[in-house]
């Protein structure tokens, strides 16, 4: 009987100390991980955004600029439901479109804007704002249609925008 107790410690112990040097085994890998954190990063990283070099827009003072000028077209929701835009072919943008809109970066928006649908090879239907609207109008409606509408932000990549 003492002698089966005797077995059963022998084994519970071989197996902890079998454990404990699995443990220190590994131990030495993670500490050659460590200080080289981009190991862990997959090499295909998807590709960045360049930061937008306009400086950011008050959203609350575009949202008013957008229900004067821009909702006729585009309508109040920013569905490019407005109506001043249904007869219009292409239709006015749908400004909530976040796959569409992350595609376009904040300089893209400046410029269509300023300038007019031809500006970025789109219709002549959207006018060119700029004789109307201030730069820093301009970046409060850019605000606006980031927080606002779309709710996104440019992600990158430009030149695959979706249509
Ligand atoms: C007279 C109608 C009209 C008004 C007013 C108007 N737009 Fe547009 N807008 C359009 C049309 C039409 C298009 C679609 C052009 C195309 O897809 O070729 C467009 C497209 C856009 C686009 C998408 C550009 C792109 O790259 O696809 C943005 C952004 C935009 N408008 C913002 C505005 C803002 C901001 C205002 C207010 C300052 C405004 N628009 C006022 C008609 C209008």
């Amino acid at each position: 009987m003492k002698n089966k107790f005797l077995l059963l410690f022998m084994l519970v112990a071989s197996i902890a100390l079998l454990s404990a040097c699995k443990n220190r085994e590994q131990a030495p890998k993670e500490k050659a991980m460590e200080g080289k954190p981009e190991a862990a990063v997959p090499k295909e990283s998807p590709p960045q955004a360049e930061p937008s070099q306009i400086p950011k827009g008050d959203a609350v003072r575009g949202s008013a600029k957008y229900a004067q000028i821009c909702a006729t077209c585009h309508g109040e929701t920013g569905r490019g439901d407005g109506p001043g835009g249904i007869t219009l072919k292409p239709k006015p943008r749908n400004l909530r479109d976040a796959s569409y809109m992350s595609a376009r970066s904040d300089e893209h928006l400046f410029k269509v804007i300023d300038k007019g649908g031809p500006s970025v090879g789109k219709s002549v239907f959207m006018p060119p704002w700029g004789g109307s609207l201030s730069d820093q109008d301009i970046r409060d409606i850019i605000a606006f249609i980031r927080e606002g509408l779309c709710k996104c932000t440019y992600t990158g990549n430009e030149s695959k925008a979706p249509y």
